[in-house]
């Protein structure tokens, strides 16, 4: 399964802002403000894919000290618990560290926290909502 950086604005793009959108917004009755997007053009953009079909996606956003966020980790509804989340997951990882990043933190919806805890991520601070649902903040030191 091919992992590759997309270009903001690109095809790829516009298929991960499709996937995140069938995955984690229109569920909640959520749309993306393009504003939102727009910001998106600094970020690391990550892509699973199948042939030419994106399957898989999550993002990294700079967050400061030494840390970056990863962001909208989604997987195709019918593929996932099939080992694609890992394979995101590691990939961004590995491109955080090599961005010389030390620490990554998270955003995780209640649901998915097992997920994260499964690759060493740690929740910090109490529960809160974002996009209407709890969450937690998660962090993990990259070596
Ligand atoms: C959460 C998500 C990204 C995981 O991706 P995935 O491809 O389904 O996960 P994988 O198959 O790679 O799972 C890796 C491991 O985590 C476990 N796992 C997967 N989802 C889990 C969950 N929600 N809770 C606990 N464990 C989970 C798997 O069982 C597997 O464990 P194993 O290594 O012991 O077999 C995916 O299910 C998804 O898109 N969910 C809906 C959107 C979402 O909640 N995104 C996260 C937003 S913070």
């Amino acid at each position: 399964m091919p992992l590759k950086i997309i270009e903001h604005n690109s095809k790829e793009y516009h298929q991960m802002i499709n996937l995140r959108d069938e995955i984690l917004r229109k569920p909640l009755g959520l749309y993306f403000d393009p504003e939102e997007l727009i910001r998106e053009k600094d970020d690391i953009l990550i892509g699973a894919f199948e042939e030419d079909r994106l399957i898989g996606c999550c993002l990294l956003t700079r967050s400061g000290n030494g840390s970056c966020r990863l962001r909208q980790m989604a997987v195709s509804r019918q593929l996932q618990k099939k080992g694609i989340g890992a394979t995101l997951m590691n990939f961004a990882e590995n491109i955080a560290r090599d961005k010389g990043y030390h620490t990554l933190i998270m955003h995780a919806r209640k649901p998915a926290v097992g997920f994260y805890q499964k690759f060493g991520y740690v929740i910090s601070g109490d529960e809160f909502y974002e996009v209407t649902i709890p969450h937690y903040v998660m962090v993990k030191k990259l070596r």
